[in-house]
């Protein structure tokens, strides 16, 4: 599995879901895999490149903080901390009639340990991608695949941040409270749904 861009990949593998964008190529959402230790050095380099392409503002609504790079720790979080159970992330990848496929969008959802009906959520599209729907198909089908149990997204988003906001409201009843430095406390109830075989 590769985090960005790849020659040879173009076409569905078993597991993705076609989906369709407004205004856009055909799409698919594809699992992430647990990486092969060999493999990841080469996914990090993928998401740091990935990383590095998103706008400043992207980066800052994504992590809340300002960092020229992603830092070891979030290496480790983010790519070998996914495990299709309790941290399950999928991303959308377009297949346009010509050239490679490409990822625009990924989403994942993570179990809070001490609180294990909770998880975190965390979407990220790629800036030109942006208001397509991306995100709202890529959560459609996360919420699917949720870890068994989990029954509330709890999340911090920017104050700013209006798509992040009403993306979130379209899951479920949301309850919004407002934490320091702009940063709002975004709570869930979701519907309750069989998740899916993975
Ligand atoms: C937030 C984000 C993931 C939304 O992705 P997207 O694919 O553009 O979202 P969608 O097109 O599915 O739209 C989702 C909702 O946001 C609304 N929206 C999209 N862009 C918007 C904008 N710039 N301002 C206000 N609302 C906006 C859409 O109208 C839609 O609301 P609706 O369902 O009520 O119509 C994307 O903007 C992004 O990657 N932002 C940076 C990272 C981030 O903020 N992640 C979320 C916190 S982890």
């Amino acid at each position: 599995m590769t985090f960005i861009e790849r020659d040879g990949h173009a076409g569905c593998e078993p597991t993705d879901k076609p989906v369709e964008l407004r205004d856009g190529p055909p799409a698919v959402v594809r699992p992430f895999e647990p990486i092969p230790v060999d493999e990841l050095a080469d996914a990090y380099a993928d998401l740091d490149e990935a990383y590095a392409e998103l706008s400043p503002q992207t980066q800052f609504h994504r992590f809340l903080s300002v960092m020229p790079r992603l830092n070891v720790a979030l290496h480790r979080r983010l790519v070998d901390g996914v495990d299709g159970v309790d941290h399950v992330a999928l991303f959308m990848v377009v297949l346009p009639d010509r050239g490679r496929e490409s990822i625009v969008g990924l989403a994942r959802v993570v179990r809070y340990p001490e609180q294990p009906q909770d998880a975190d959520v965390a979407v990220t599209v790629r800036d030109a991608w942006h208001g397509r729907g991306i995100a709202t198909l890529l959560l459609e089908e996360l919420m699917l695949r949720r870890p068994a149990g989990v029954t509330r997204l709890r999340t911090q988003v920017s104050a700013d941040n209006a798509a992040s906001l009403a993306m979130l409201r379209r899951l479920g009843p949301t309850h919004v409270t407002k934490a320091s430095g702009g940063v709002y406390e975004v709570e869930v109830d979701l519907p309750p749904v069989s998740p899916v075989a993975r």
